[in-house]
């Protein structure tokens, strides 16, 4: 990661030296700037549509507010937040706004300085199965070890097809190594929380629900038709 110190500590090296003695200890964004190293094979860039997204414009001002509350509150207290590993969780209905406010966060903490994956879940797990049958070692391992220490990992549609135990193992291995680490999660899905264990698993759920709280609720109309008939 280059780029000035977020916290006006360094010259943007990552260390602080001391002139008077002559030594150099690491700046307090110098485990930020390793992250991002790390996570920039990972794809961590806010998808082209959800780009201009903000709270003073539609479609946000249009969603809950009760619901767009709570991830404004998030979002102004990001780095809290990622330290002490707490996510979001939208549940809902198909076109009412999860994936944009999921993008909210995620560009929060982006902005933050913080390293981001953005991931549908479909997509991550194929990136893992395809990792797997390349056949080399390193570069599984590597992905998962990313996937695993990025600040802030954004799983999208999670629940949205069926797939192999192999696979949701290596999800459930995912999320309980973030878990256990205490790094945040955020999710969007349509299911809910019974449909949800059964697609993926009880023990992976039950650790999602103790990392981003209580579901987000959205519920209605598809916008997506609003907008097609527009
Ligand atoms: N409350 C809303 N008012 C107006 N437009 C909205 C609203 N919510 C979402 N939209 C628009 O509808 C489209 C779908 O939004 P988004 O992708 O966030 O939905 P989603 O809940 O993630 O849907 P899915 O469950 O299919 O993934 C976007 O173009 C978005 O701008
Ligand atoms: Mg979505």
């Amino acid at each position: 990661m280059k780029g000035p110190c977020p916290h006006d500590l360094c010259d943007g090296s990552g260390f602080v030296i001391d002139d008077e003695t002559n030594t150099a200890r690491p700046c307090r964004c110098r485990a930020q700037r390793i992250g991002r190293a790390r996570a920039s094979t990972l794809a961590g860039v806010i998808p082209k549509r959800f780009r201009g997204v903000g709270f003073d414009r539609s479609p946000v001002t249009e969603i809950d507010p009760i619901v767009v509350r709570e991830v404004r509150r998030y979002v102004e207290d990001i780095d809290a937040q990622l330290d002490a590993g707490r996510g979001l969780w939208f549940m809902g209905d198909v076109g009412t706004g999860k994936t944009t406010l999921a993008m909210i966060a995620a560009r929060a903490a982006l902005d933050a300085g913080r390293s981001v994956a953005i991931y549908s879940l479909p997509r991550l797990l194929a990136q893992i199965r395809t990792t797997f049958d390349d056949g080399s070692a390193d570069s599984y391992v590597t992905l998962l070890d990313r996937l695993q220490s990025v600040d802030l990992l954004h799983v999208d549609d999670v629940g949205a097809e069926k797939t192999s135990p192999w696979v949701l193992e290596q999800l459930y291995s995912i999320v309980n190594s973030r878990y256990e680490d205490r790094r945040a999660i955020v999710i969007t899905t349509n299911l809910d929380h019974e449909e949800l264990c059964e697609q993926i698993g009880g023990r992976t759920v039950s650790r999602l629900v103790e990392m981003c709280g209580d579901p987000l609720p959205l519920f209605g109309r598809d916008r997506r038709m609003d907008l097609r008939s527009a």
